[in-house]
């Protein structure tokens, strides 16, 4: 039998138990070292997850051990770019959580870090990527079924800080989540605007943002972010974000395509329908023909989560089975993106987006 990967997961919270509770099952990797501040946290998730692995408060000391091949960053967003550095500095493969990084300045050094390191493999956590509804939507595209691309229209809109507030008077440390450096745009936004790159294949290269009123009066980042982009060949995109609605989680992205032959629409392919179309007496209805797509929303996985997914995914890269779905560079342009939405509101004026790879 071959031997295991062995890994160091940073950050037990919300994200990082199910992870640990995923990978503790898995039969090509184990945990060699957890690391968290709060040390009853990381007993209680071994207990429930029936692993035993060394534990510290020091996330230098994980990832400085010989015995482990990769880290697994999932500490909260202002606490991605040392560890990330550090991993691939101390030639270790790395995944980590969305968004890549909050600032252009750690974009730029976490993906000159990958580029010095083509030999190890990075995975960003943008997990919708994952979910079999997209997967089912960028096939269609790829088919050339809806035509060309012109406009792609996608929401993260959320009422999350109204649940993070309850959970903090229940005893849970969420006050990063309720800091600006996690506003919508830059944490929920990030997934629509990956999703934007991840169906049209295409990079932004410009982008105009505006933001309403905040929608909770006591926190200025509850505002609605709107950032209208523009990638090549004439293509737009459209994204809007908030943790401040007064609305559940929904179990997918709202999501509009419009292609030269056809639509993706609340689920839905929408084609001219050949065939059928254009009876003898035309009636609106019969332009249209209307499917459902494959699996939205119903089967996505957990909250949006295919946590088991990514493991194996992530396990596969290592192993030179697969190619990463989402390698540092890519999740630098899904961070970028957003973070040059929010300079744009600042300018008031249209921001470009440079591509990194060049
Ligand atoms: N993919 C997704 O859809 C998704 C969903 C939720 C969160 N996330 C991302 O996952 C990350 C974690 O989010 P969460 O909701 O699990 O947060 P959380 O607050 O529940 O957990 C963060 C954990 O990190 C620990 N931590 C903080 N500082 C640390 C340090 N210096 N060293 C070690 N541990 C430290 C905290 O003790 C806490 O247990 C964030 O980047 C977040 O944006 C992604």
């Amino acid at each position: 039998m071959s031997k295991k990967i062995r890994f160091a997961l940073l950050g037990l919270g919300g994200v990082g138990g199910m992870v640990a509770k995923e990978l503790a099952a898995h039969a090509r990797g184990e945990i060699a070292v957890i690391c968290d501040l709060k040390q009853e946290l990381a007993e209680k998730i071994m207990e429930q997850a029936g692993f035993h692995a060394d534990y510290t408060v020091d996330w230098q000391a994980a990832i400085g051990r010989k015995d482990v091949d990769a880290v697994i960053i999932q500490t909260p967003n202002h606490l991605h770019e040392g560890p990330f550095v550090a991993a691939l500095e101390n030639g270790k493969h790395v995944s980590i959580q969305k968004p890549f990084a909050l600032t252009e300045k750690e974009v730029s050094n976490m993906a000159a870090a990958a580029a010095r390191h083509p030999e190890l493999t990075t995975y960003v956590a943008q997990c919708y990527r994952m979910e079999r509804c997209y997967k089912a939507v960028k096939e269609i595209i790829d088919s050339g079924r809806i035509g060309e691309i012109r406009h792609i229209k996608i929401d993260y809109v959320t009422g999350y800080m109204h649940y993070w507030i309850k959970e903090m008077e229940f005893g849970a440390d969420k006050r990063w989540r309720l800091s600006a450096d996690s506003r919508g745009m830059l944490d929920g936004g990030v997934h629509a605007f990956d999703m934007v790159r991840f169906l049209t294949g295409q990079e932004a290269v410009k982008v105009y943002a505006q933001e309403s009123a905040p929608l909770m009066t006591e926190y200025q980042h509850s505002s609605m972010v709107s950032a209208a982009f523009s990638l090549g060949n004439g293509v737009t995109a459209m994204v809007s974000s908030t943790f401040g609605a007064v609305s559940p989680w929904r179990p997918s992205m709202a999501l509009e395509i419009y292609g030269t032959k056809g639509t993706i629409r609340d689920g839905k392919l929408i084609y001219h329908d050949q065939q059928n179309g254009w009876k003898k007496q035309p009636d609106y209805h019969d332009f249209y023909a209307e499917k459902e797509i494959l699996g939205w929303p119903s089967e996505m996985t957990g909250a949006g989560h295919p946590f088991a997914a990514e493991i194996n995914h992530l396990i596969d890269c290592i192993e030179g089975k697969a190619k990463s779905l989402t390698p540092a560079w890519s999740g630098a342009h899904s961070a970028l993106g957003v973070i040059k939405a929010m300079e744009s509101i600042k300018n008031g004026t249209p921001v470009e987006i440079p591509d990194l790879r060049k």
